[in-house]
């Protein structure tokens, strides 16, 4: 059977003795700050939703690159555009030479994103951190305000300004000093909101929390946007109640600050949604700005900006674009990529992949309390393990085993989270059916061997 149909295979321990050559090597020539022996995997070829590492171990991987393999490894649309593009020209500097390319994603995206505005407009990047950085560059522009309020739990990068605005600290440890002018807010984490609210009571003690940070913390005409992830993916695979995302739209409003939805990890098909800010837009609360980056370009380094023209044609010249934003080869993957998303509809793949796991898990939640809580949209879903069901305490130890019991039987998985107890499911929705079986399967018997019920 061919990679792409085949099931999780181990045929020797992992990490075998291939990687175990390369990870010594990678120890001996890699900063020690990337060694991370979570995974002591080295892929040999990826194809769909399997790997093959390099001693022939055939694993799922429901990692998919965190959330940029949402069409799978090496899909072959994606591989012959990248081939032609390859064939033709490699490289146009958009900020000097002009490629069809570049135009043609800025259209289709420009249509397609749910921001705010009859006449919207598009520019690329390379990463989720740089279109991040370029959103919030727009937003100072097209406002003349210097301030960002960002959540709790965000995760927006590892550059200068993205670290500040990344909540964890272990991201950002020993690499200040930050820019100034960053405000930070509860994000609203119902699981997590205080004892004995209601949802509607916990939805608007967070916006009490928000409209709090106006007041002691950067004045609103001081503030040129409130940036948050529509489904927080680091921190935990938390969706934000629409609710909130109403109030909070409202309370931009009013004071005239510019709402952007970081959809690096959330957006291109993910949420059951082309790009998850669609539930905003169709409960009447739709972002001015949209950043994507990662499954937009299959693996291949791009991000992209969007916004209505009014907003984007403040930025002055001379100050955003680079070397490599926007590459032709990156622009031929994208654009291929959207063709599959549209064809295959993969957004309705992802609310039926999506449905089928939360099923399993809630099922599992009913008998066994060490599974906290089960959410998420489409196939983006978290399922956050405790200790006690009642004190919610963070069963960090208990998620590390899971996800190593699933390595040792070829499922992939990650965690997320502020305290890593929250396992996160983003496997590629070309998985086949056989495939979505098997890993729900492993991950099962791995719940059940670390709490010890085999
Ligand atoms: C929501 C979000 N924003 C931004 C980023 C940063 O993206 P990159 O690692 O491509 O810079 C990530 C990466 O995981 C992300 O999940």
């Amino acid at each position: 059977m061919g990679l792409r149909e085949s099931l999780p295979e181990v045929i020797c321990d992992i990490p075998g003795p291939q990687t175990r050559e390369l990870l010594s090597r990678r120890d001996a020539s890699v900063p020690r700050a990337l060694c991370t022996t979570t995974y002591p995997v080295f892929v040999g070829r990826g194809d769909g939703a399997m790997i093959e590492d390099v001693d022939g171990n055939r694993l799922l991987d429901w990692i998919g690159g965190v959330g940029v393999l949402n069409i799978g490894y090496s899909h072959p649309e994606v591989v012959a555009a990248v081939r032609d593009q390859a064939g033709r020209y490699f490289h146009a500097l958009f900020n000097i030479v002009g490629h069809e390319g570049y135009i043609e994603l800025a259209e289709r995206l420009a249509a397609k994103a749910p921001v705010r505005g009859e006449h919207k407009k598009a520019f690329f990047a390379n990463s989720g951190a740089e279109c991040d950085e370029n959103a919030i560059k727009v937003a100072r522009a097209a406002t003349g305000r210097p301030n960002v309020i960002c959540f709790s739990g965000a995760f927006h990068g590892r550059t200068n300004l993205t670290m500040a605005l990344t909540a964890k600290k272990s991201y950002s440890l020993g690499m200040g000093p930050f820019p100034a002018g960053i405000y930070r807010a509860p994000y609203p984490y119902l699981y997590r909101a205080p004892e004995g609210l209601s949802e509607a009571e916990a939805i608007s003690y967070y916006l009490g929390e928000l409209e709090r940070v106006l007041d002691e913390g950067t004045p609103a005409d001081e503030c040129a946007c409130v940036l948050l992830e529509p489904i927080q993916g680091e921190g935990g695979f938390v969706p934000a109640p629409i609710a909130w995302v109403q109030a909070v739209r409202r309370l931009c409003d009013e004071h005239g600050i510019l709402l952007v939805a970081d959809e690096v990890q959330c957006g291109n098909c993910r949420s059951g949604r082309y790009f998850a800010s669609e539930y905003w837009a169709e409960a009447g609360c739709a972002p001015d700005i949209l950043t994507t980056a990662k499954s937009m370009g299959a693996g291949v380094p791009i991000s992209a900006i969007v916004a209505s023209a009014d907003i984007m044609d403040h930025v002055p010249m001379g100050t955003i674009g680079g070397t490599y934003c926007g590459n032709p080869l990156a622009c031929a993957a994208a654009l291929a990529v959207m063709d599959v998303f549209e064809r295959e509809h993969m957004e309705e793949v992802a609310a039926r992949i999506g449905a089928t796991f939360m099923a399993r898990l809630q099922s599992l939640q009913a008998e066994l309390p060490v599974i906290g809580d089960v959410r998420g949209l489409g196939a983006m879903c978290g399922v956050e393990f405790v200790c006690d069901p009642v004190t919610k305490e963070p069963a960090t130890e208990l998620a590390g085993r899971i996800i190593r019991g699933a390595l040792r039987r070829g499922l992939l998985m990650e965690s997320a989270g502020t305290a890593s107890n929250v396992i996160r499911f983003l496997a590629p929705l070309v998985m086949t059916d056989a495939q979505l079986e098997a890993g729900l399967q492993i991950y099962e018997q791995s719940i059940r061997e670390a709490v010890g019920l085999r």
